[in-house]
């Protein structure tokens, strides 16, 4: 894949990919971010595809403006110092998500949170106001490497898995953001990064360290057993409904709905959230799921199941 710099008519151009459902990796202060609209399940399987990720970690979604986080979150006092002080930068804010967000529930893992940030990134800024989205993005590296803060770092691990590399040079920052939460009454981090615990601590007083091994409470599901369960019971690898249980199928095992007609494991990504969503209703008696083969996003979609399957007590008919 070509890298490109970030000119006005390429960054228009990148601003467009994003609007028609496209990746583009673009650079932040922290690291390169692999983008996609953060409104859309499609666009944003096509990340964890490319990514090559096993599972669906939440993501975080980029911002141009406090009005425009506003518009996905529900900021608190806090959450408005903390903006102040530290946006546009290296800090992204765990928050209540809205009810009725724009933010696909693949972005979110399916939780009632959502991670956002505005970066400082002159490009990034420029890109995010253009396209005028929420645009998710996870570090522009294959999932289990380091991340890039070059945008020939992006090529060399994604090369033609990414639509587009915006070139901004090297990353200011190297690090992540730093992740803190904001849903507790003390704020946590849950992830140590560019921003550090005694700027922080500056504004809003002390903060529990949430990313040790030892740490107590919640932690960034990426770690922790966070996750989305539908209130039904789900039971995986499933060859027919039996009585009371709706049927979500796969390929060609077709049920009332389909994650994917065509046997297409990114596809079904894309709709598993808003799927399960969906079939989670009390005239029904559980939630019976076509096998998914694990290869790819598959792997993603069964390690989802799985949890949903443990949590609420149901089984694999294999077991
Ligand atoms: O610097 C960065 O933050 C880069 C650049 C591209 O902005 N992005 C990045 O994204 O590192 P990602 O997806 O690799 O990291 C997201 C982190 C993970 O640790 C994830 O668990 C946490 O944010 N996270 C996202 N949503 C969350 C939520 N609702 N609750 C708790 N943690 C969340
Ligand atoms: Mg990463």
């Amino acid at each position: 894949m070509a890298i490109y710099p970030a000119t006005k008519a390429f960054l228009e151009e990148a601003a467009q990919k994003l609007q028609d459902g496209a990746l583009v990796a673009f650079p932040t202060e922290t690291v390169y971010g692999l983008g996609a609209d953060a409104r859309s399940d499609h666009a944003v399987a096509k990340i964890f595809a490319a990514k090559g990720r096993p599972r669906f970690n939440p993501l975080i979604s980029h911002i141009a403006s406090v009005e425009a986080a506003e518009d996905l979150v529900e900021m608190d006092e806090r959450a408005h110092l903390l903006a102040e002080k530290f946006w546009p930068g290296p800090l992204t804010l765990v928050l209540p998500r809205r009810k009725n967000t724009a933010l696909s529930l693949l972005t979110t893992s399916g939780l009632d949170s959502a991670a956002i940030r505005i970066p400082s990134h002159p490009v990034a800024l420029a890109l995010l106001r253009l396209a005028a989205i929420p645009i998710a993005a996870p570090s522009a590296n294959p999932s289990m490497r380091v991340s890039p803060t070059l945008a020939a770092h992006v090529d060399s691990g994604l090369g033609d898995r990414v639509d587009m590399i915006l070139d901004g040079g090297p990353c200011d920052v190297g690090v992540e953001s730093t992740v803190v939460s904001l849903l507790e009454d003390q704020a946590a981090i849950l992830r140590p990064g560019g921003l550090s615990k005694e700027e922080l601590e500056s504004v809003i007083g002390p903060l529990r360290l949430a990313f040790k091994a030892d740490a107590e409470g919640p932690r960034s599901p990426g770690q922790s057993f966070l996750h989305y369960a539908p209130s039904l019971p789900v039971r995986m690898n499933a060859e027919t409904p039996l009585q009371g249980e709706v049927f979500l199928g796969f390929g060609a095992k077709d049920g009332f709905l389909n994650l994917s007609p065509s046997g297409d494991v990114t596809e079904a990504a894309a709709h598993l959230f808003a799927m399960l969503r969906a079939l989670d209703r009390p005239d029904f008696s559980g939630i019976a799921v076509a096998p998914i083969p694990s290869y790819g996003l598959g792997l993603a979609i069964n390690d989802r199941l799985e949890r949903a399957a443990c949590s609420r007590g149901g089984h694999d008919v294999r077991l």
